[in-house]
């Protein structure tokens, strides 16, 4: 099996990884930099529990190789927090009950992060298609959903 040395800025921070060439990103960032917060439901794109943001853009890091995120900037849920302060959406997701497990939370974060930045104002619809990748087997979605407005309404206004 072949390796790679690649370069990645995860969190703000640049790293040089040797990874083979079969281990995926969601790997990567859990075994080679215990970023463990990435987690691992299925392995095979399904349930959304590995989502990370790679240049910006929410992704199954299951279904990404590492060997290809040479250059690559990507973002984990430990990568929201600012210190020791919570963002938004992390606050209100817990404010409005939409952690049980917490297993599909950082996936669940991730996207809901990443939809905000793109539609600081989304529509009850939207909300449940950008999470429509994202499995949760504990709260119905709804304390999930609740949280996300929440979140929407801290947004300073656009423009
Ligand atoms: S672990 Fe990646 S989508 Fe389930
Ligand atoms: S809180 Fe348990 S799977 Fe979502």
């Amino acid at each position: 099996m072949g390796f790679h040395k690649i370069n990645i800025t995860v969190n703000g921070g640049a790293e040089e990884v040797v990874v083979p060439s079969n281990m995926t990103l969601m790997r990567m960032l859990r075994e080679s930099l215990a970023l463990t917060g990435t987690k691992n439901g299925c392995s095979a794109g399904e349930c959304g529990a590995c989502t990370v943001l790679l240049n910006g853009e929410p992704v199954n890091s299951c279904m990404v190789l590492a060997a290809e995120c040479d250059g690559a900037e990507v973002v984990t849920v430990e990568g929201l927090a600012d210190e020791k302060q919570l963002t938004p959406i992390q606050q209100t997701v817990i404010n409005e009950g939409g952690v049980q497990c917490g297993f599909c939370t950082p996936g669940i974060l991730i996207s809901s992060y990443a939809l905000l930045e793109r539609n600081p104002n989304p529509s009850e619809d939207e909300i449940r298609e950008a999470l429509v990748g994202n499995l949760c087997r504990c709260t119905g979605y709804t304390r999930i959903i609740e949280g996300v407005k929440e979140a929407a309404k801290m947004q300073p206004p656009a423009g």
